[in-house]
């Protein structure tokens, strides 16, 4: 969709899949920080299940998600943010999309490598992307965790910046996110 005719508002599946999505990840990221920090046995097992089968969800959600921004647009900035906010905000909002992609790619390529299948829910089971590799585990591994950081630190700004909007400078931006809102 083109700048010039972007909607009035978030489609409501937009809006739906942004708040599954940040509870799904809400969950992902501290259960993957407890899993890789706590003593092995069922218990961590079912963790690990779980981490990875809703990493799956977020990456089909991510593309719902692009499919559903391609089909009904985006609004435009909200009038309160600043040349500066407006070019933060997209910029946090793109990596964090980029992210959702990326994090549970880097998660599948990894358990392949580590050769661990990845099963979903229990429900089917993902194929291997690549032969065992020990070093590439290595790699991917290091770059699943440290990203996972960096998605952290980007969704604690991004909450920052939504509690600013609605209790400092109550402006209705968190409120064009809401499922019950129409704009
Ligand atoms: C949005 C999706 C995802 C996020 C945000 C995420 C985030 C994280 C974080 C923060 C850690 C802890 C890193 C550390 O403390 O070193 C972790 C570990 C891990 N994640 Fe994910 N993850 C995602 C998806 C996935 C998926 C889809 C898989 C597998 C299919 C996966 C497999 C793993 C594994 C096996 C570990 C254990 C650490 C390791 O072996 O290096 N993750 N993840």
């Amino acid at each position: 969709m083109s700048e010039q005719i972007r909607p009035p508002a978030y489609s409501p599946i937009s809006k739906w899949i942004h708040w599954i999505t940040a509870l799904c990840v809400l969950g992902i990221i501290p259960g993957g920080i407890l899993m890789t920090h706590m003593e092995e046995g069922p218990l961590q097992d079912q963790i690990f299940d779980m981490h990875r089968s809703f990493g799956v969800l977020v990456f089909v959600l991510a593309l719902v998600r692009v499919m559903a921004r391609k089909m009904f647009g985006t609004p435009a900035p909200h009038d309160s943010l600043k040349p500066f906010e407006r070019r933060a905000s997209v910029a946090v909002h793109h990596s964090l999309l980029a992210l959702l992609f990326v994090m549970p790619l880097l998660g599948w390529l990894m358990t392949s490598a580590y050769r661990v299948d990845v099963s979903v829910f229990g429900l089917f089971t993902l194929p291997h992307l690549m032969p065992k590799s020990e070093p590439v585990y290595d790699a991917l591994s290091a770059a699943h965790g440290w990203l996972g950081y960096l998605m952290a630190a980007l969704i604690l700004s991004h909450i920052g910046a939504a509690i600013m909007h609605t209790f400092i400078k109550r402006d209705g931006v968190l409120q064009r996110m809401l499922p019950t809102s129409g704009d």
